[in-house]
């Protein structure tokens, strides 16, 4: 069997594991990132399927970030959140950190709502304020497309012009305004973790244009865009990068502060999932 079969029949086997339980097709897939940990409560729930339940399914290793997908609606919009997700720094393949949001995908999903948290690179940036990503950087991770292309899923060279979809863009600006929720704008890179940065490599980043930085969301939106998703994301700005402040940085405060924003990150996510 070529790579590419390999993948898209793994990719086809979680999907068959899923409809063993539950025939739910999501209109828009939500990974919820660090501050989102309580989601849920903002769903109505029709099913849920643990990671480990899915044969092949790669399932995390990091406190905090135990996986399942929940199935339901947000407002009248049937959704899917990944609650938990692998990073590539936990030694994963990367086709396997992409696998969820292809599964998402085939299960129905158009739309990928990307979350995360993020340090903050820009100086008029604070802690504890959510960023729109308005643009990526991918060139320090591996691209999750690299080996045999699946032509199932998408073309050899995908376009990567506008990533972060203008429409879903403009309706997260414009509810976010609405609700009063302040909300900055900015470029995400992904590196690849799991140390944080250096303050050099900070100070490389915010030269190359970087507004936030973080380990996750990069990868899966070109693989969703690769298969045809609208992709939006917002991340919460957890904490400033390295050097811009006195203090080391920590997962535990990372997770605290996310957490802090999260009934404004819900508020957020919810009021635009309604109108996608
Ligand atoms: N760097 C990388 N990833 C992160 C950070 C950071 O400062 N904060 C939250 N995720």
């Amino acid at each position: 069997m070529t790579d590419s079969k390999m993948i898209y029949e793994k990719v086809n086997n979680c999907v068959a594991a899923i409809r063993k339980v539950t025939d739910f097709k999501p209109r828009v897939a939500i990974t919820l990132g660090s501050g989102l940990g309580n989601y849920a409560d903002q769903i109505d729930i029709k099913c849920e399927v643990s990671y480990s339940d899915i044969p092949g399914f790669p399932v995390s290793t990091v406190p905090g970030h135990a996986g399942k997908f929940i199935f339901g609606y947000v407002g009248d919009v049937p959704v899917v959140c990944m609650k938990g997700r692998v990073h590539f720094y936990e030694g994963y393949d990367i086709t396997d950190v992409v696998l969820p949001a292809r599964v998402m995908r085939q299960l129905g999903a158009e739309i990928l709502f990307l979350t995360n948290a993020a340090g903050g690179v820009n100086y008029n940036f604070n802690a504890g304020e959510l960023m729109l990503i308005t643009d990526h950087i991918a060139v320090f991770v591996r691209n999750p497309l690299i080996g045999p292309n699946v032509e199932e899923f998408g073309t050899r060279f995908p376009d990567m012009s506008e990533v972060y979809d203008k429409e879903l863009r403009d309706i997260i600006y414009n509810t976010a305004v609405e609700n009063k929720i302040p909300l900055k704008m900015g470029v995400y890179t992904q590196l690849t973790g799991p140390s944080f940065e250096s303050p050099a490599e900070i100070k490389m980043l915010r030269t190359l244009g970087t507004d936030a930085v973080g380990m996750s969301t990069v990868v899966e939106a070109i693989a969703a865009r690769h298969m045809g998703m609208r992709v939006c994301g917002v991340s919460c700005i957890s904490n400033m990068a390295a050097g811009m402040l006195a203090e080391p940085l920590s997962h535990e405060d990372v997770q605290k502060a996310a957490d802090i924003v999260g009934p404004m990150f819900e508020k957020l996510v919810t009021e635009c999932v309604k109108k996608f």
